[in-house]
């Protein structure tokens, strides 16, 4: 039961933080901007809570993969500032939101080489 209360805050986290990024990727408006910064740090919170708890309910300790998805996890969360401080660089911090989700989904099932 507590894993899957990790598993749904982390993944459903993921999915809330994405959409809100790609909302101010979207329209980098001044007007939304802290409302947007405001919903990003809280899922981006919600989801590093959920992460830690299923490394603890899981008894994963620190596997190295970890490092991988936090690095991840850093670049995805400043993005959402990115795009209202340079709007005019778009179509780069798209591509790397789209990178650094692909790797840290692609590391959960690719885990078992990094261990
Ligand atoms: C961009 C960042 C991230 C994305 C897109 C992401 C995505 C995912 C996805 C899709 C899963 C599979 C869900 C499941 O099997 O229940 C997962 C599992 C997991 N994630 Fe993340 N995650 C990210 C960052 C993190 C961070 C920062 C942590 C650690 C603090 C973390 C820890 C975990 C753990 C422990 C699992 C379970 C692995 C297992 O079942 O063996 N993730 N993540």
């Amino acid at each position: 039961m507590k894993l899957a209360i990790y598993q749904i805050m982390h993944v459903g986290s993921m999915i809330m933080l994405t959409t809100f990024l790609f909302m101010a990727f979207a329209n980098p408006a001044p007007e939304t901007r802290r409302r947007t910064l405001m919903w990003t740090g809280i899922f981006s919170l919600l989801m590093l809570i959920g992460g830690f708890g299923m490394l603890a309910v899981l008894k994963l300790g620190f596997p190295v993969w970890i490092l991988i998805k936090l690095v991840c996890w850093l670049i995805l969360s400043g993005l959402a500032g990115m795009a209202y401080r340079r709007p005019a660089s778009m179509f780069t911090w798209k591509a790397i939101a789209w990178a650094a989700l692909l790797i840290a989904v692609a590391t959960v099932y690719l885990k078992s080489n990094f261990e």
